[in-house]
């Protein structure tokens, strides 16, 4: 009987912790609480290019995620146009290396990953 109950709780557990919600999650919300989407859509350019082309430009990037953190908390200019970033330092470190995780997740090579997204843009 236990023993039953105990795989099931297992089993459950080892589900949720297989989907990688906090990378999906979390996301989203830093980008919106850092006013990234300011500038910043999915699949539309803004006045930065959308997440989907930078994931499409740095997937196959060894160690993207971090390249990315880096850029995100110092700045880009001359990547994508003439208009630079301005550096985010009010985003840490490991707010940063999240929200570089999740923007990876967007490439077409991924698509699975973005369905739910796509459904709720970041405005
Ligand atoms: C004032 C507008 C603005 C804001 C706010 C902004 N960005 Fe950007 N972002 C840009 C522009 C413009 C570029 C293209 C810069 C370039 O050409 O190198 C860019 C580029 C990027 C890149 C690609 C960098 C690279 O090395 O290729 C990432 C990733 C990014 N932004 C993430 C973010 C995140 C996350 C936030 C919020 C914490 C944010 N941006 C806030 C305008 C903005």
């Amino acid at each position: 009987m236990h023993s039953k109950l105990f795989f099931l709780l297992a089993g459950i557990g080892g589900l949720l912790g297989w989907v990688p919600a906090s990378a999906q999650l979390a996301g989203p919300g830093a980008i919106k609480a850092n006013n990234c989407a300011a500038c910043h859509q999915i699949h539309h350019k803004r006045v930065g290019p959308p997440f989907q082309q930078i994931a499409n430009r740095y997937a196959g990037v060894p160690d993207g995620a971090s390249y990315l953190a880096n850029s995100i908390r110092t700045g880009s200019r001359g990547k994508w146009g003439s208009v630079p970033m301005p550096a985010q330092s009010q985003v840490s470190e490991d707010q940063a290396r999240t929200i570089a995780e999740w923007i990876l997740t967007l490439s077409d090579k991924n698509v699975g990953a973005t369905k739910h997204v796509d459904k709720g843009a970041l405005k």
